[in-house]
């Protein structure tokens, strides 16, 4: 077992069974074996995960004009902030910076900010986005208009699992098996509130899931954007309402089982674009589409073409095969979805119909 698992086993010897959003928490972000804080470099080929921004530049540039027009049609504000949560090697936001700033004015108008838990990935960002400010928590982001991209940063924060059991749920925890090795559990049947209208849509043993520290983000951003403006691009693996067990874990490119080595591999898990939806009520949403859908409209087959033109031999070939990984709907295109918040007033960030 990996040094994390069998701090965590001990924890279980002691205190009892392990709630899901604990385990994952201690997996990813634990100060000194969690995933994010010690892995050099999780994302690229060398790693265990690529995500959009580091399979082609149209992904971050699509999303910067898509943003700038937002920060345009919101009146061009002064004093902005440009935020991403869990920028990961920074190179979303050196694609957005690069593109935005075509847009006249943009570039002066906005200060870059960076919410990260890893110390490693923050140096990695620095290196591209020097004038960047760093966050630990979304709550520090500084006030005024909030122009907000997460790419593949909700589906890393810790979810709790729930069987339906009769009119209440039984919570997916993690035991210690007579070995000492780390195995799922369940513990007594008990209401949750926050699950209470999900009685109407499951049956007896389905399983739900709840991302708690997801809708307390949403909530803050949602509030910010209604009341100072703003927009937000959310970007990630999931779908509309939570049904089924989704939680994943990732090493060398191949899935893993989850409880195999506890910090040294990737966990995450399907987001609930509509859970995000709600909870950033007053903000309004836009409609969740497909990634594919959102970069076709945005031009990414345009953009394609105008860099492939440019190119010869292997490279162009490069661009056709990453225009068909971020868009097509057997690659990231139909999995990840795309959904937007903007204040009352204010039309959906472009690429999201409202
Ligand atoms: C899957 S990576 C995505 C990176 C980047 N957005 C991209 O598309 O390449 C997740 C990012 O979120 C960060 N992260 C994960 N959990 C976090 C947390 N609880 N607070 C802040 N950052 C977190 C990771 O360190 C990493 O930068």
């Amino acid at each position: 077992m990996s040094p994390l698992g069998r701090k965590i086993a001990a924890r279980i010897e002691q205190d009892g069974p392990m709630r899901l959003d604990t385990f994952m928490a201690l997996c990813l972000t634990d100060p000194e074996h969690g995933y994010y804080t010690t892995h050099t470099d999780p994302i690229g080929l060398q790693g265990d995960f690529v995500t959009g921004p580091e399979i082609s530049q149209m992904f971050g540039e699509l999303m910067g004009l898509s943003l700038a027009s937002c920060w345009a049609e919101q009146g061009t504000p002064n004093g902005a902030i440009l935020a991403e949560l869990g920028p990961g090697r920074g190179t979303l936001m050196s694609d957005v910076l690069r593109a935005a700033s075509k847009v006249p004015g943009f570039r002066d108008a906005v200060s870059v900010h960076f919410v990260e838990a890893s110390p490693r990935l923050r140096a990695e960002q620095a290196r591209k986005v020097p004038d960047a400010t760093w966050h630990d928590t979304p709550d520090s982001l500084p006030d005024g208009p909030l122009f907000l991209l997460a790419n593949e940063f909700f589906d890393a924060l810790p979810i709790r699992q729930f069987v339906r059991t009769g009119g209440s749920w039984r919570e997916r925890v993690i035991s210690r098996d007579a070995s000492g090795g780390l195995v799922p559990d369940l513990a007594d049947p008990a209401p949750v509130r926050a699950l209470a209208w999900r009685l109407a849509d499951t049956a007896e043993g389905d399983i739900v899931e709840l991302c708690e520290p997801a809708l307390e983000i949403t909530a803050m951003l949602g509030a910010r954007i209604a009341t100072a403006g703003g927009a937000a691009l959310i970007v990630d693996y999931g779908g509309w309402r939570s049904y089924g067990d989704t939680v994943q874990a990732m090493s060398r490119h191949e899935y893993v089982d989850v409880f195999s080595a506890p910090g040294q591999i990737d966990l995450t898990a399907h987001v609930d674009f509509e859970a995000l939806a709600r909870a950033a009520v007053p903000a309004r949403h836009s409609r969740m589409e497909t990634q594919g859908v959102f970069l076709e409209r945005l031009g990414v087959t345009q953009r394609a073409q105008a860099l492939a033109a440019r190119a010869e031999g292997e490279a162009r070939e490069a661009i056709v095969t990453q225009h068909h990984r971020l868009t097509h709907p057997d690659e990231m295109g139909q999995l990840f979805k795309v959904l937007g918040l903007f204040p009352e007033g204010a039309s959906p960030p472009p690429g999201l119909e409202p």
